[in-house]
């Protein structure tokens, strides 16, 4: 089933694997794609669908080193390069929009930016600087409700040159612990006006943007990806998180988006997502389920013919796998992921691995 076409939302897709978004930090110092970035993404153009590497809608939402923006004319026409070099290849891609919020540290960002979160409470960890390495997250200013209309502005205004740049579609980084996960997640969300307080208050900043967002774009061309159960960027569970992202579900597939991407991050130590939970989650939402999470060949395939989900991502894998899908149908052998080179500027450890005919 995974090499089988599917219709998302009535873009064909030639396959059912995903290129679950990966942060790869190879865009320029102003946050501007390279073009190492459309040889990476091209490489790995025979999966169905390509979701990039998180991309902030705004100055404030940088908060990683040579991380992609979004929202000047230099990004979209570094994005077009992206663009035209996987359709050329016959895959689709969505972009993956990020708004790091909290997540980061002021010297990351440029001149004029500011970190913003739902509270002026610090995440309790460490960001990675080029210029001073790891360095302790900024304490954000705390998003006014005035000011949290500007940012779902932002997505929505992102989306249109997203389309502009060439992309299929777009997905809003609901998951990991940025923007839209800090309104969501009751441990750092704790404000008492109409954005914090109650579920219904804590999932109002994602619905506004995904609302914001179908209006600018259309519904079909927007997906989000959660993690209800992540503990990435000092999340982590809290009472009520099932009812809460089940309501969160019903109202998203209301506003007839295209897809809910789940993150189950226990193959990274989160906390298992149950199974139970998971279908309940499909079922709420009702549409294209996109699976990822430590996922081999054969789990993906299980989950498929199941119907536990209608398409499956790989992240590492594919990291590592120039022509993955081609590795799978064939039964080629996979490259390992090299940790070291994750995050590090230029070419090794990103378009040098091993082409599939070449794989030792
Ligand atoms: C290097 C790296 C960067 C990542 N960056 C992102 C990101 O920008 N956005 C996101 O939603 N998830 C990101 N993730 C999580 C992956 O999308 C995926 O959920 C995770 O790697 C687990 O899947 P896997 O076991 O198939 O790798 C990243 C993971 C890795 C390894």
């Amino acid at each position: 089933m995974l090499f089988e076409s599917y219709d998302l939302a009535g873009l064909p897709l030639a396959n059912r694997l995903v290129m679950a978004p990966m942060t790869r930090n190879r865009a320029s110092t102003d946050n501007v794609p390279t073009p190492i970035m459309a040889e990476y993404y091209a490489q790995r153009a025979d999966v169905g669908l390509i979701i990039t590497e998180g991309t902030s809608p705004s100055p404030d939402g940088v908060g990683y080193p040579r991380i992609p923006g979004l929202y000047n004319q230099a990004q979209v026409e570094g994005w077009k390069h992206v663009t035209k070099a996987v359709h050329d290849k016959g895959a689709r891609i969505f972009l993956q929009i990020m708004h790091t919020g909290r997540a980061s540290v002021s010297v990351n960002l440029p001149d004029g930016a500011r970190v913003v979160g739902p509270m002026a409470v610090a995440m309790d960890d460490s960001v990675y600087t080029d210029a001073e390495g790891l360095q302790p997250a900024s304490v954000p200013h705390a998003l006014t409700e005035a000011e949290i209309a500007k940012v779902v502005d932002e997505y929505a205004h992102t989306a249109k040159l997203a389309i502009e740049a060439g992309f299929d579609g777009v997905e809003l980084h609901g998951a990991n612990g940025y923007l839209i996960e800090q309104f969501l997640n009751a441990n750092i969300n704790q404000r008492t006006d109409g954005y914090g307080g109650s579920a219904a208050a804590r999932n109002r900043f994602a619905l506004e943007v995904a609302k914001a967002t179908v209006a600018a774009i259309g519904a079909n061309r927007v997906g989000i990806r959660l993690s209800p159960y992540g503990a990435f960027n000092k999340t982590g569970p809290y009472d009520g998180v099932e009812p809460q992202y089940l309501e969160l579900a019903r109202e998203l597939s209301a506003l007839g988006l295209a897809y809910l991407h789940l993150v189950n991050h226990e193959s990274m130590g989160a906390p298992e997502v149950p199974d139970s939970f998971i279908a309940k989650l499909r079922a709420a939402f009702g549409r294209t389920f996109i699976a990822s999470g430590g996922l081999d060949q054969e789990q993906a395939q299980a989950l498929l013919e199941k119907k536990a989900a209608d398409l499956a991502a790989f992240g590492r894998p594919v990291l590592a796998n120039p022509q993955f899908a081609t590795r799978l149908k064939q039964d080629l052998p996979l490259n390992e992921p090299d940790f070291a080179t994750f995050y590090t500027p230029g070419e090794k450890g990103y378009t040098d691995y091993p082409a599939a005919l070449q794989a030792t």
